[in-house]
């Protein structure tokens, strides 16, 4: 795991949309997973700032983590309409070619495999952008997730509703149930790239990074994966025991030469 530590939030967005748009100049079809929640906003405005610059993001391809169950998608805190707002606006991605998991699907369980179908029909994901919640979820995957868990119905924890019950009017108006991609379908991105800012997710981010790999801390499950990286503020950082260390790799990263 590549763990990189920045000055402040709008640092770490800053690097997090460097490699997004390193990807995307090497491949203007990139298939990007992409996040909600605050975490990734300041990724999002450097995409932006990256794309005022002349970085075309319109033939890129975009898979949401998870969506609520049971909300419309024009309401504004559905992850439709946050996608729409955050992503696809400022970014200038083609609507098209952007996808939120269904959760006024009739059928939730048929949503979540197609779910997983249309993922797979892309080619899977290049790159997953991730945040991190105060509980370790990665996606809506709460803690005790199942490691190798696919697209699927979850119960959001009491704690998650309370965290998200700032983007409505009471914490009993957030939804119970999600639709997420699960741990398993997050292992399969190509590469991982998560990004936490503030004292807040300190904890969590400890836990994920130098803790054992656990659902009882999901995103630990990024411990498995072959090209994770997290890129994180120094409030976030603050309670890494090997901080030091991390800092020490980024200053000597080797450099690999072709051919070399
Ligand atoms: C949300 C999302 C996650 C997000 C997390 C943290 O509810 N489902 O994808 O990473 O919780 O949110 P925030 O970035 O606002 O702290």
């Amino acid at each position: 795991m590549e763990v990189v530590i920045m000055a402040g939030p709008a640092e770490v967005g800053d690097f997090a949309a460097g490699r997004i748009a390193e990807l995307v100049s090497t491949r203007p079809e990139a298939v990007l997973g992409v996040a909600t929640g605050s975490s990734p906003l300041e990724t999002y405005r450097s995409l932006a700032a990256r794309r005022d610059a002349g970085l075309d993001l319109s033939r890129v391809s975009a898979f949401a983590l998870d969506e609520y169950v049971g909300i419309r998608h024009d309401h504004p805190e559905s992850y439709h309409a946050v996608i729409d707002r955050e992503v696809v606006q400022p970014l200038g991605l083609d609507p098209a070619r952007v996808h939120v998991p269904d959760g006024l699907a009739d059928d939730l369980d048929a949503a979540c495999e197609d779910y997983e179908a249309q993922i797979a029909a892309a080619g899977g994901v290049d790159l997953q952008l991730l945040g991190i919640g105060e509980n370790g979820h990665i996606g809506f995957n709460e803690p005790t997730s199942s490691l190798s868990s696919r697209t699927r119905v979850k119960t959001l924890a009491p704690s998650t509703r309370e965290a998200n019950a700032r983007f409505f009017d009471s914490a009993e108006e957030v939804p119970l149930h999600c639709l997420t991609q699960g741990l398993g379908t997050i292992l399969d991105a190509r590469r991982a790239l998560l990004v936490a800012q503030g004292a807040s997710k300190a904890r969590a981010i400890a836990e994920i990074v130098e803790g054992p790999v656990s659902s009882r801390w999901p995103g630990s499950v990024l411990q498995l994966h072959r090209r994770a990286t997290v890129v994180v503020d120094e409030a976030a950082a603050s309670r890494l025991q090997l901080a030091e260390y991390y800092r020490y790799t980024v200053e000597h990263r080797r450099i690999v030469q072709p051919g070399a």
